[in-house]
């Protein structure tokens, strides 16, 4: 009898140890709200264009309470039984300095707080800031700031750890773990940004590069798995090759990053407002880490004299993913039709994507992800969803028609040459001779200059 006792329990036991093992879970990716509060008075956002301003918003202008609140509740409808959310910064709309200031900034962050915690009650958000969630617009200090001080203590029930907290404090950046054991590491790359002049002269700005350093190390004892999450991205943004980050900054990244490959199973960032993906190899060239940009909730595009941006959809991220070795199984993407929405005065946000469907892969670990880059080199068609994906279905086919070779050259060589010398040699042999490459470098050059100044 007592045998069979112990038998039972050593099969309840062998069954929970096992299904523990694998257990599929999800969270959502969120990033670039850029709640613009004068969408219905002065259009701070909107590029000096006359929007006819639907009640969701409009391509021209930054995202109006409406489409924010109702993103937050479109997150809840679909799946409010979520692990965790990653929300990746850019709160505050393109707007001025003039028209803002701190109070401002808090406000705008305390409104989506609230909104978050409420819809998700007793949901971790795992938050990070992006480089408008300030002020002035992307001038992080690498000291003690009563708006870091501000920020943690919205943010500080989430974090959940004093010690994070203090480091939040620092400079915005601090780890946890989730239930299931996976290290979170939310990071402050607006530092990094070229935009943020106060630490072009660095070497460590607010100490992050050696906390990271220590904490990755650390999580490779302990035998952890990891995701990092932050708003500016390393490596390029393309079309136009912008590289976010200072030189020495985006190596440095990549080199710690690099380093630790063995436990870091993915990075979640913003910024692009594009949806797009890259992977990080080895030393050697083997696949390293997946990186994912979401894209944004506004649909904003950036306007100056004789350019102007893609307009997107308003967009909003669930990842599936195996809760123990942190491995993404899938991403659903799920998108707001902007123009309908307005028409018929409902949102309808629908599912744009599944990553796993379009691309033809079983999950989208790095190995899976260098899969889908090597078939794009060779699969015009695949290549076409991707940069369809990119401005979440808006446009129609324009974007896709309208880009040539060399477009299709940047695409290609961004996905894995993250710093100048891999990706214009990349370039190079793709588009055939280095003529052309010089010819078009002013253009790129004015195309950099135009994103400095808009995102
Ligand atoms: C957001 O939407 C929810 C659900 O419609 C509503 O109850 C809530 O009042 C809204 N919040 C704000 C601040 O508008
Ligand atoms: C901060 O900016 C907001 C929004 O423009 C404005 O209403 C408020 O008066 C400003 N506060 C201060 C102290 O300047
Ligand atoms: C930020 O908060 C810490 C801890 O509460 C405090 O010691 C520090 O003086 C604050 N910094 C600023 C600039 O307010
Ligand atoms: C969005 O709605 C507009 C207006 O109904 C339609 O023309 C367009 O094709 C739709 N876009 C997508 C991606 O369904
Ligand atoms: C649009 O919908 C909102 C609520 O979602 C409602 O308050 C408003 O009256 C509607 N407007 C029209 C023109 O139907
Ligand atoms: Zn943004
Ligand atoms: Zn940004």
């Amino acid at each position: 009898m007592l045998c069979v006792t112990w038998k039972h329990v050593f099969t309840v036991i062998l069954l929970y140890s096992t299904c523990a093992s694998g257990q599929e879970g999800y969270f959502w990716h969120i990033t670039d709200h850029h709640y613009d509060t004068t969408y219905w008075s002065e259009m701070r956002s909107c590029n000096d264009e006359v929007p006819v301003r639907g009640i969701y918003g409009d391509y021209w202008c930054d995202s109006p309470w409406r489409l924010v609140n109702d993103s937050i509740n479109a997150m809840a409808n679909i799946n409010r039984n979520v692990d965790f959310i990653l929300w990746t910064g850019d709160n505050v709309a393109h707007i001025a300095d003039q028209y803002t200031n701190e109070t401002y900034v808090v406000h705008i962050l305390r409104s989506i707080t609230d909104a978050l915690k409420a819809a998700f009650p007793g949901v971790k958000v795992y938050a990070t800031m992006g480089n408008h969630d300030w002020y002035p617009s992307d001038q992080f200090p690498v000291d003690s700031h009563s708006l870091y001080n501000a920020t943690a203590d919205l943010w500080k029930d989430w974090i959940g750890d004093t010690n994070q907290v203090e480091n939040f404090r620092k400079g915005a950046y601090y780890t946890v773990k989730t239930t299931q054991g996976l290290r979170i590491i939310g990071l402050n790359t607006n530092l990094y940004y070229t935009s943020d002049k106060l630490t072009t002269d660095m070497t460590d700005p607010a100490g992050q590069f050696a906390w990271l350093e220590e904490v990755l190390k650390n999580a490779k004892t302990a035998g952890e798995k990891v995701l990092m999450t932050a708003h500016v991205p390393p490596g390029f943004h393309v079309p136009g090759k912008v590289q976010w980050f200072y030189n020495h900054y985006n190596t440095r990244f990549l080199d710690i990053s690099r380093t630790f490959s063995d436990i870091i199973v993915g990075m979640f960032f913003g910024h692009d407002h594009a949806d797009g993906f890259k992977l990080l190899q080895r030393h050697g060239g083997s696949p390293g880490v997946p990186i994912f940009m979401a894209p944004s909730i506004t649909p904003w595009r950036f306007k100056i004299p004789d350019e102007s941006g893609d307009p997107h959809n308003p967009a909003i991220r669930l990842v599936k993913y195996n809760q123990q070795t942190g491995v993404l199984l899938d991403i659903h993407q799920y998108y707001m039709n902007l123009t309908d929405s307005n028409r018929n005065n409902a949102s309808d946000w629908k599912i744009e994507y599944k990553a796993s469907e379009e691309y033809g892969q079983t999950d989208l670990s790095a190995v899976s992800v260098d899969n889908i880059i090597k078939a794009f080199k060779t699969d015009k068609s695949l290549l076409d969803k991707y940069i369809r994906y990119n401005t979440v279905l808006a446009n129609g086919d324009t974007t896709v028609n309208a880009c040539d070779e060399k477009c299709r050259a940047e695409y290609n060589c961004a996905f894995i040459n993250m710093n100048e010398i891999s990706f214009d040699s990349c370039y190079t042999t793709l588009v055939g001779g280095s003529a052309r490459l010089c010819s078009s470098s002013f253009l790129i050059v004015l195309l950099a200059i135009i994103y400095y100044v808009l995102f």
